[in-house]
């Protein structure tokens, strides 16, 4: 595994953490690194960005640089990133919305941004909506996948897409409105640590479009890939690539989508925090962090691992286990238990590591405490 960015940066990191924290640092060389080594190993006809993993600026334009368009989930990403991206033609948004309202969609449509549709129902109480129009289809392929059960997004128990049973259906209610449908979607879920996931997905799309939609020349497999934290080995991109290859060899005809987020963007991001107060209650260490899970929620909403580092006391060893926590009133707000951890003291800067992904776009000013801003470099 290569040495995170970060390491070789310390003098500077430090520098950025005395100007203010808690703060988020984005590597913008990183960000291009993972798009680059996506487009090397994983051969498809587009990448797109999910721009809910990180939606900073300076972030999407990097990747926009690197020819990833952007899939959106809410008018509100759209209508970003084309403030941030004013050259892009709205055809190249794909918009994915789920239980969004009518007039989203129908703003969407009329921009014509490329929509996903979610749910058969609105077929018919948003028949003028839909009308028309030429779409993808999000589908259930039955099965979610990922690390933790609130990110596995296919399955009865998950609220995203049209289940395979109702696609026929679909698909006959679809051709009476004149609405075409163009493309096949799903995404099971993140942190998917199987390389054969996206061709499993293909094939299962390709087969729908087989029995019910024969317009269909485009099938999008999804994000999901996983970025492996606390030592675990990394994830084998070619193996993915190389299965995917596989499936297009089989069935050339299709055009096959992919669109990552956290892949592209969690490395880059560090989250600059300073050590507020240390406690001591019975045998438990608690060092207590400026920020919190206002800032970072991700180890709170799916007890996800970040590695933790004092970045003040780089060579310092293990004093013992820690309880490593923020500020914030309730008892989820941690970002590490029982993590082993070097001596560490009010002023201390912490740096928390892969947080460029579902970190500053999850935020809240719970407490009224303002959460982590963000600099790009
Ligand atoms: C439709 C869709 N596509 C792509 C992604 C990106 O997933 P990941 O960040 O795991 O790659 C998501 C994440 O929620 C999603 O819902």
């Amino acid at each position: 595994m290569p040495s995170p960015w970060w390491r070789a940066r310390r003098d500077a990191l430090l520098a950025l953490a005395d100007a203010q924290t808690p703060r988020y640092v984005y590597d913008l060389a990183t960000v291009r690194d993972r798009a680059r080594a996506l487009r090397a190993a994983v051969p498809a006809d587009r990448y797109l960005y999910a721009v809910k993993a990180n939606g900073h600026a300076d972030v999407v334009r990097a990747l926009a640089a690197e020819g990833l368009r952007p899939e959106c989930v809410s008018g509100f990403e759209i209508a970003h990133v084309r403030q941030v991206l004013p050259a892009l033609d709205p055809a190249e948004v794909l918009y994915t919305p789920n239980f969004a309202p009518r007039a989203e969609v129908a703003q969407a449509l009329a921009d014509g941004v490329r929509v996903t549709l979610d749910n058969a129902a609105t077929l018919d109480v948003w028949a003028e909506v839909w009308r028309g129009h030429d779409v993808f289809v999000r589908v259930d392929p039955g099965v979610g996948k990922g690390h933790h059960a609130h990110v596995r997004t296919a399955g009865t128990a998950s609220k995203f897409g049209v289940a395979g049973a109702d696609l026929g259906p679909l698909a006959v209610r679809a051709g009476a409105l004149g609405v075409r449908v163009v493309g096949l979607h799903a995404h099971v879920g993140s942190g998917v640590d199987e390389p054969e996931a996206w061709a499993q997905t293909a094939r299962t799309l390709a087969a729908h479009a087989d029995a019910h939609f024969p317009d269909a020349a485009v099938l999008d497999v999804g994000g999901g890939l996983p970025v492996p934290t606390g030592g675990a080995p990394a994830f084998d991109l070619a193996a993915a690539g190389r299965a995917l290859a596989a499936f297009r060899a089989e069935r050339p005809e299709f055009e096959v989508w992919v669109e990552p987020g956290r892949y592209l963007v969690a490395e880059a991001g560090v989250l600059l925090t300073r050590v507020t107060q240390v406690k001591r209650k019975g045998d438990v260490r608690y060092v207590g962090l400026d920020a919190g899970m206002n800032s970072l929620v991700r180890p709170a909403l799916y007890g996800a691992h970040h590695d933790v580092v004092n970045l003040s006391r780089p060579d310092a060893p293990v004093e013992g286990p820690a309880e490593i926590v923020g500020p914030i009133c309730e008892t989820g707000d941690a970002f590490a238990h029982a993590r082993p951890f070097p001596h560490a003291q009010e002023g201390d800067v912490v740096l928390i590591d892969t947080a460029g992904a579902y970190g500053a776009v999850m935020a809240s000013s719970y407490n009224r405490r303002p959460p982590a801003e963000e600099v790009a470099v």
